[in-house]
């Protein structure tokens, strides 16, 4: 194992992303819930603590409080925001509620660089998010830094190595915040930086070999990021043994089989095989118009295709799913947290449960920049390892209404002219999701000099981080215009097509 970091979760939003700033670092970070003992840590063999941050204030009567011992395990704690309060509270010193919240930017003075500020500039810019703060220092610490409005914006126990900063050295607006976190890492915990994409694979690789031995796996290929990293990781440690399933369930993109096909098939020599199921899926949405029941019966047939593949392909031991750290980690419900209030689209929900199959996911320590990291690493194509997200139930939710063959028909062709426009400008790669919706509306429009009365196309082209809030994007205008000329001109069927310019909240990013 990779020596191990600590961060222990009291809540705070940015959690997930202390935990991905110690990756960056080549550095392995686990998540723990506030209530692991120290005993467990221990078990871990974890060479330094990071409390997190959290909405909490000590004096609240359901203030999350870590197991005391943790700070007698004799490796260094850096203690983020609440997780400085704690330190106070917990070691003996003092903290009081300020009048008013620390929230934004502010200056921060270092008086005494020591190993955390080691080689950093004296004054920097830092971001606050706090209501509670320090008066006292507990024994055995020394004030280093100062903000104007406190006296104990950083404190430090350079002999047990105990380090509390008030900031937020995790987020993008900390000037050199990275830094500090290296230097608690490489500085003060002694780490290794050892947590490599290269190590990572090679690990995995044979994990996996390991794991499964000579038993055969089976994986449900989607395209997407997450599922395409698995099968490429899988197929380096056990090639044959790996067998894919992709289902054309009738909702796919233009283009999106052939791909599939050309790329997983026949540049990576991975066992593919394609089962189209798309009249099935067709049929048994025929008539249907409310989204959620569109849902349920596109992952249900998902299910009962995928299942009746595995028999045709002489059966399995394993199913392998593109996993990631995220879906894993046990959000903490403190407060408002928006972390805790996130639910993940399942879109093979109880799959493998039913399938009577030993999971395997090789994915499931890793965040998604470090997914795209090893995707590059195996071989994967940017198009594949920079793609955007394309819901399970794929344009059986952007046909808005009833879904025919001939309404599919002419959003894939308005989505294929999006794309490709988005492609050749290069902002497909700077956007969260761009996609053309199905409004089953029909508008006049003249062609020549013939009225024509067609459907409506709707463009969605949003900017997100995590698709929790979303904003529409900017484009220049001649570049919608060429998007919208080539539309009206090229797809036949259409007469007029629109701008979303709705952000989330309150519209969602799928118009279903
Ligand atoms: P919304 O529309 O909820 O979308 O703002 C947020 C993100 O989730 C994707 N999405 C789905 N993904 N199954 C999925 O796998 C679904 O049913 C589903 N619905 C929405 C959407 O594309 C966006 O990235």
């Amino acid at each position: 194992m990779p020596q191990t970091i600590a961060v222990i979760d009291f809540g705070s939003q940015y959690t997930q992303i202390i935990a991905r700033r110690i990756r960056e670092c080549q550095v392995y970070s686990k998540l723990y819930h506030h209530t692991v003992t120290a005993e467990e840590l221990k078990k871990d063999g974890v060479v330094g603590i990071i409390l997190s941050g959290g909405p909490s204030s000590v004096f609240s009567k359901k203030a999350p409080i870590p197991d005391k011992a943790l700070f007698t395990l004799g490796v260094p704690v850096l203690g983020i925001c609440y997780g400085i309060q704690l330190m106070g509270h917990l070691l003996g010193g003092q903290v009081a509620k300020s009048d008013h919240r620390e929230y934004g930017h502010g200056t921060l003075t270092i008086r005494k660089a020591g190993r955390l500020f080691s080689k950093l500039p004296k004054k920097l810019r830092v971001w606050n998010s706090h209501g509670d703060r320090l008066i006292k220092l507990p024994p055995g610490f020394t004030a280093i830094g100062t903000t104007d409005n406190s006296e104990y914006a950083v404190i430090e126990d350079a002999q047990r190595g105990f380090y509390g900063i008030q900031f937020h050295p995790e987020v993008f607006h900390s000037e050199r915040g990275v830094d500090v976190i290296r230097n608690f890492l490489v500085g003060v915990c002694k780490a290794e930086q050892d947590w490599t994409t290269a190590d990572f694979i090679k690990k995995s690789v044979a994990d996996i070999r390991t794991t499964v031995g000579k038993s055969r796996v089976l994986l449900g290929l989607s395209g997407g990021v997450d599922s395409s990293v698995a099968a490429a990781l899988i197929h380096k440690a056990i090639g044959k043994q790996l067998t894919c399933v992709f289902v054309d369930n009738g909702l796919l993109r233009k283009g999106e089989r052939e791909v599939v096909e050309s790329l997983y098939a026949r540049n990576f020599k991975i066992d593919v095989r394609v089962v189209d199921a798309s009249a099935l899926f067709l049929r048994r949405l025929k008539g249907i118009t409310d989204p959620e029941q569109k849902r349920k019966i596109i992952g249900r047939t998902f299910v009962e295709v995928f299942e009746k593949s595995l028999k045709s392909i002489g059966g399995a031991d394993y199913l392998a799913q593109g996993t990631l750290y995220p879906d894993v980690i046990e959000s903490v419900a403190i407060g408002n947290n928006p972390a805790a209030l996130i639910k993940s689209h399942h879109n093979v929900g109880g799959l493998p449960e039913r399938m009577k199959l030993k999971l395997l996911e090789p994915l499931r320590e890793l965040f998604k920049d470090e997914v795209r990291a090893v995707g590059s690493a195996c071989g994967l194509p940017k198009e594949v390892v920079w793609r955007q997200p394309f819901p399970g139930p794929g344009l059986g939710v952007r046909v808005v209404g009833e879904i025919t063959k001939e309404r599919l028909e002419i959003l894939r062709n308005a989505d294929f002219i999006l794309q490709e426009e988005m492609m050749d400008n290069g902002w497909y790669w700077k956007v969260w999701q761009s996609f053309a919706v199905f409004i089953p509306v029909k508008s006049v429009g003249v062609v020549g000099d013939e009225r024509n009365y067609s459907y409506v196309i709707g463009l969605r082209i949003v900017e997100s981080i995590d698709a929790m809030t979303a904003d529409w994007t900017r484009l220049p205008y001649d570049l919608l215009q060429k998007i919208s000329s080539r539309i009206t001109n090229e797809v036949r069927g259409v007469s007029r097509v629109v701008l979303d310019i709705s952000s989330k909240p309150p519209a969602t990013i799928e118009w279903e």
